[in-house]
């Protein structure tokens, strides 16, 4: 139980501090494609954003309390903090290989949550790993150049 309430909060962690890089690229993205990249951000950080609420709440259900605070996100986060403004195809390339960090988590967890029967939250877990699979596809999209 222990290990798999670790394993939440770590998933927490790492989307609020993904959605929170999301957001910061929202606000700070320029270029002539501006307006693409800063609504692919918006987006992303919406939906991330919109999930945190319920997987906090996962962790009170399993007895513990959920990590609320900037210091203890940044001790339990995997995610690198960003404190740069990169450029606007950077920024895309950060987020592609976040989202390969945060599905680790969220796979790490799965498993976790099967192994001691917990299906009502592996199912929560299989719904992020979808929607982080989706955001994936988007990003990297975004990174291909046109084909003539
Ligand atoms: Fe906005």
């Amino acid at each position: 139980m222990d290990e798999l309430v670790q394993s939440l909060k770590t998933v927490l962690a790492n989307e609020y501090a993904f959605a929170l890089k999301a957001q910061n690229f929202h606000w700070n993205v320029e270029g002539p494609d501006f307006k693409q990249y800063h609504g692919l951000f918006g987006d992303i950080y919406e939906e991330v954003y919109g999930s945190v609420d319920t997987i906090a709440e996962r962790v009170r259900t399993l007895g513990a309390y959920a990590p609320g605070s900037f210091s203890r996100f940044s001790q339990l986060t995997e995610i690198e903090d960003q404190v740069e403004i990169p450029t606007a195809k950077s920024m895309i390339q950060k987020l592609v290989d976040d989202t390969s960090i945060v599905l680790d988590s969220i796979i790490r967890c799965y498993e976790l949550a099967e192994a001691s029967g917990n299906h009502g939250l592996s199912n929560l877990l299989a719904e992020r790993q979808a929607a982080h699979d989706k955001h994936l596809w988007m990003l990297t999209s975004t990174l291909k150049i046109n084909r003539a």
